[in-house]
């Protein structure tokens, strides 16, 4: 009983360590980053900024308004691909995952407007590193 309390104790501060928290920031493997401001800790509602870096995509190298929920380890944001004084994407991402360790691994959904004019999605992954 002592050695599972003991190591209760010990894993605590990890598991702690790998929520997401007020003024974070996280780097995926594509170099896009999250930057978190505020998360309420009542409702665990953030707001943030995420400025993509991705190759293969548009809306590059600046900064977009990221929105999301995190409670304990799942996180959930969006960022709507417009905003004033930056290109309009006609995009809209929503990241779905949960935080291990210092690794924020999500799945994500993008919808946009394709050069045809129609609606697309496309799914994929990031693994974000917390900085
Ligand atoms: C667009 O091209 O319509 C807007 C930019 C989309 C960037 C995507 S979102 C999922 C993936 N992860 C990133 O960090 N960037 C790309």
């Amino acid at each position: 009983m002592k050695r599972i309390l003991a190591l209760i104790f010990f894993l605590l501060p990890f598991s702690a360590q790998a929520q997401v928290s007020s003024f974070s920031t996280w780097v995926n493997s594509r170099g896009s980053i999250l930057t978190v401001f505020l998360v309420d800790p009542g409702t665990g509602v953030f707001t943030g900024t995420y400025v993509n870096k991705a190759a293969g995509f548009q809306c590059q190298g600046v900064p977009y308004v990221a929105s999301g929920v995190a409670k304990g380890t799942s996180v959930t944001f969006t960022v709507n691909w417009k905003g004033i004084l930056v290109p309009d994407c006609h995009s809209t991402t929503v990241w779905t995952g949960r935080s291990i360790g210092p690794a924020l691994k999500t799945r994500w959904k993008l919808d946009y407007i394709g050069s045809d004019g129609k609606p697309h999605v496309l799914y994929g992954k990031d693994v974000f590193a917390k900085q």
